[in-house]
């Protein structure tokens, strides 16, 4: 773990160690979150959480949820952000495609299609 100015970041391989029950963390845009009691608390149950422990969730976080589920992060984020974070062309193109539906549909949109 080491510090970058202000940031604190992690390695994926460190992110990838936090990846079982009561030591469970997840990234959503290059944020690390630790979902270890949340999991319990999961309307959609622990099992989602603990397959995809370890890694960045980012799309898989889109896909199954309202916009009304981002703001349960802030109070999960560990003040960790993932180093080295990067976006394939196919997520960058799946989250501009869900804000443009979200604006659209909703008038607002809560995916940052950049990340
Ligand atoms: C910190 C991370 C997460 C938070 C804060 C969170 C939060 C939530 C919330 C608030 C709901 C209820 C949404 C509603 O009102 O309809 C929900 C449902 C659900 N979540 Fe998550 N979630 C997280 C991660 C994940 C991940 C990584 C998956 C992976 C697929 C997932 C899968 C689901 C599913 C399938 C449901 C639907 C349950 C149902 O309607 O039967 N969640 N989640």
């Amino acid at each position: 773990m080491e510090g970058q100015g202000q940031r604190k970041y992690i390695s994926a391989g460190e992110l990838k160690e936090h990846n079982k029950s009561g030591d469970l963390w997840i990234s959503i845009q290059g944020k690390v979150y630790d979902v270890s009691e949340w999991a319990k608390e999961h309307p959609g149950g622990e099992i989602p959480l603990l397959n995809l422990g370890g890694q960045d969730v980012t799309d898989a976080f889109i896909a199954y949820h309202p916009g009304t589920a981002w703001q349960y992060l802030d109070k999960l984020f560990t003040g960790y952000h993932l180093k080295d974070f990067e976006v394939s062309e196919a997520s960058k193109d799946y989250r501009r495609l869900v804000s443009e539906f979200a604006k659209a549909a909703f008038g607002r949109i809560w995916v940052q299609p950049c990340c």
